[in-house]
């Protein structure tokens, strides 16, 4: 692999030790990639932020690089094990909390900025198209190759980490045009509304992508789409299908840039979605959770919430999880106040899923796709997916 003076005179330690190490671990992720050199990313996100799956390992390794480590681009976290402010209310343990903030202090002292969001492209943390950026966040790294038309490989935390520290990643990948081609033919047949079918229809071509051993769908046939619903179709299909890249015609910026793939046609019908739906709703579920923000809500969905509370009361545990900066213009523009009188709790810079709450409800009610697929397999909850409409009905019952 090439480098550059620079890239070398921090490879041999001259810009300290964080900086070694970060060029260390991108310079062997290029060589294993065949990456011919580098190339300068204009920011980062850095997933692997809450402390149930960092461990002290991961503490001590994060501990190290806050030695002499520095962030030389912007650079955001995702979310934490816990609300940094509201985390007693939604009962996480004093010792835990503890633990978590030793990460988050081991971030900000290498200048990272510690908003906790997997929606970074929501507050601040937003590339234009063709960007080169170094993303570790699957449902965002989705959003900022296919949405935005930035480019980004689905970075592990201990990566994104070391591109922050050189503003460097190899490039490889979906950083380069030949690897950004749609590889699968996917015709939707029917209109589709709303996060949770979109999720559901990210799960649909996920298994499908799985089967065919393909990454990259090319989507005709989806004539509107809203953030909220990209957002969910990303985290979806990311999470089934391990995908980072799709396009979809009339919608994402590259869909002309690209020839449409002519064989791998998958087609999508009403029934099937219907069918996929089915298979987000357990048997026998008793709901004692509700929780939406999957990926972190919009204010867009905060405002819809408030709307739907509105002079009602909650009659279960109901989180609505988003990012702190979102949190904060819902307070200043009352939809906060709403809610919480309703009996919801906001959990700011966390998740149902990254929060340490394995086993603590029976089932949970959501409108995404992917917290159905971590409800499940990490938390070992029942699910159910519906549409917000649905979950709030479901949380007033
Ligand atoms: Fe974000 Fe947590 Fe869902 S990180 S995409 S809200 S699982």
């Amino acid at each position: 692999m090439d480098l550059t003076s620079e890239e070398q005179d921090m490879l041999d330690g001259k810009f300290g030790k964080a900086a070694q190490k970060s060029m260390e671990i991108l310079s062997a992720l290029g060589e294993i990639f065949n990456a011919e050199s580098m190339v300068e990313v204009t920011g980062v996100q850095i997933a692997g932020v809450s402390y149930d799956n960092l461990g002290e390992a991961g503490l001590e390794f994060l501990s190290e690089m806050a030695e002499d480590g520095k962030v030389k681009v912007l650079t955001t976290l995702n979310p934490a094990g816990m609300d940094r402010e509201n985390w007693r209310l939604l009962g996480i343990d004093e010792d835990f909390a503890k633990n978590q903030n030793r990460v988050i202090d081991a971030f900000a002292r290498m200048g990272v900025i510690t908003t906790c969001s997997c929606t970074p492209y929501l507050i601040g943390n937003s590339p234009h198209f063709g960007q080169h950026i170094a993303w570790a966040e699957s449902s965002a790294v989705c959003y900022a190759n296919s949405v935005i038309g930035a480019r980004t490989n689905r970075e592990g935390g201990p990566s994104a980490l070391a591109s922050a520290i050189t503003g460097k990643t190899p490039n490889y990948g979906y950083h380069l045009d030949e690897n950004r081609h749609g590889q699968v033919l996917v015709k939707v047949n029917c209109d589709l509304k709303g996060t949770d079918e979109f999720g559901v229809l990210g799960k649909i071509i996920g298994d499908k992508l799985v089967e065919l051993g393909m990454k990259i769908p090319y989507i005709i046939g989806i004539t509107s789409a809203t953030v909220e619903e990209l957002k969910s179709f990303c985290a979806s299909v990311a999470t089934y299908g391990g995908t980072a890249l799709f396009h979809m015609k009339g919608i994402t910026p590259e869909y002309d840039k690209y020839p449409q793939p002519s064989e791998n046609l998958i087609e999508i019908n009403k029934i099937n979605l219907e069918q996929a739906r089915n298979k987000l709703i357990d048997d026998d579920i008793e709901v004692d959770f509700v929780s939406i923000g999957c990926p972190h809500a919009s204010i867009y969905e905060i405002e819809k919430i408030s709307r739907l509370l509105k002079g009602k009361k909650v009659n279960k545990e109901f989180w609505i999880t988003t990012a702190r900066p979102t949190k904060r213009i819902a307070d200043e523009a009352g939809y906060s106040k709403i809610i919480e009188k309703a009996g919801a709790k906001f959990a700011a810079d966390t998740c149902c899923v990254v929060a340490p709450i394995k086993g603590r409800f029976k089932g949970i009610m959501v409108d995404s796709a992917k917290a159905c697929y971590y409800g499940r397999a990490k938390n070992k909850f029942k699910v159910k997916i519906g549409t917000i409409e649905d979950c709030i009905e479901e949380a007033i019952k």
